[in-house]
């Protein structure tokens, strides 16, 4: 992944795991931060990339070349006390508005990247995940929280609005209506209340277990075809906020996708013999 001034990233099982690393500031998104994530996103994206895969799937990566080293990421925040407390808003006091829209731009670059990745993406929330915070996290395929988790898009108190996806990703996870009681309040909400809310996944007691069960999943996941997993995100992310007959649509072409990869033909076989399916992962 090579060296990184704001994250630390650890790997370990198939497990990656990308630590916002800026304790002092609530791992706020400083432009360094933003611009280390789109270099792991991209080292990420090219997980398997060797390009042998069929063409048909545009999902990269077999078994002979060590391609799915990694089989899920585990995005979280140093400190104990944020997942990542939003923009750094000293920062933001120095930007104009062309130097403010590019920094947007920038995190959006960021968490499209996050959803291309294809493994699963879980964002750990282990204290403040605010503004920028809950918007990184929300571009993660799911998340889990601990006990002292808070989430809130808090940018009307700053004069400002969510700049990081919150507009579009929140009322897609927990509906508009809640979106908007949110974003307009700038209330902050525990991890229970965010449970029920769909926000989050799982609430575990604290921080070991926490990326314990996110480690579990992965480890879940990994057991199944990774084309078929990494074919049902880009399936699921491509239909997102699309039309029914054009989800439809992206659905049976990637269906049609998973029928030209060896997972499949191994994975139906099993079956049929009865046996466990050891799947190649193309
Ligand atoms: N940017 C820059 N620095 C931040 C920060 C942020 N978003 N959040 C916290 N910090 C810094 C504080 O300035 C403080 O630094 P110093 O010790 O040098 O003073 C340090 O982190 C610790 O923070 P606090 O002393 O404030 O800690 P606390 O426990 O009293 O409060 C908190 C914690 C409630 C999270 C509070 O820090 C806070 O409200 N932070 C800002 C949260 C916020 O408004 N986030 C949204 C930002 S705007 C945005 O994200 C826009 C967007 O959508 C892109």
């Amino acid at each position: 992944f090579g060296s990184f001034e704001t994250l630390a990233i650890e790997t370990s099982g198939g497990v990656a795991t990308v630590t916002v690393n800026r304790p002092d500031a609530l791992n706020a998104l400083s432009g360094k931060v933003v611009e280390e994530l789109a270099r792991v996103c991209e080292v990420l994206n090219r997980l398997g990339g060797t390009g042998t895969s069929p063409a048909s799937t545009g999902v990269h990566g077999t078994a002979d070349d060590g391609a799915w080293p990694v089989r899920g990421v585990i995005l979280t925040g140093a400190g104990g006390k944020a997942f990542v407390a939003g923009a750094d808003i000293r920062e933001m006091t120095g930007m104009d508005a062309d130097q403010a829209e590019f920094y947007a731009r920038s995190m959006h670059a960021v968490t499209l990247a996050l959803e291309t990745v294809p493994v699963p993406v879980i964002a750990c929330v282990d204290g403040f995940a605010l503004g920028g915070g809950c918007e990184l996290a929300l571009a993660a395929d799911f998340i889990y929280a601990s006990e002292r988790a808070q989430f809130g898009q808090p940018e009307v108190n700053l004069g400002l609005v969510p700049g990081f996806g919150g507009s579009v990703r929140l009322q897609q996870r927990i509906g508009l209506g809640m979106a908007r009681e949110l974003i307009y309040t700038g209330r902050r909400i525990d991890a229970h209340e965010a449970h029920r809310l769909g926000l989050v996944n799982r609430v575990l007691p604290a921080r070991e277990e926490l990326l314990a069960a996110a480690a579990e999943t992965i480890r879940e996941i990994a057991t199944k075809s990774p084309t078929a997993v990494a074919l049902s995100k880009r399936s699921i992310n491509q239909a997102t906020g699309r039309t029914t007959t054009e989800g439809l649509d992206i659905e049976a072409r990637t269906f049609r996708a998973a029928f030209g990869t060896e997972d499949m033909k191994e994975g139906t076989t099993a079956f049929i013999e009865k046996r466990a399916a050891v799947f190649p992962g193309r």
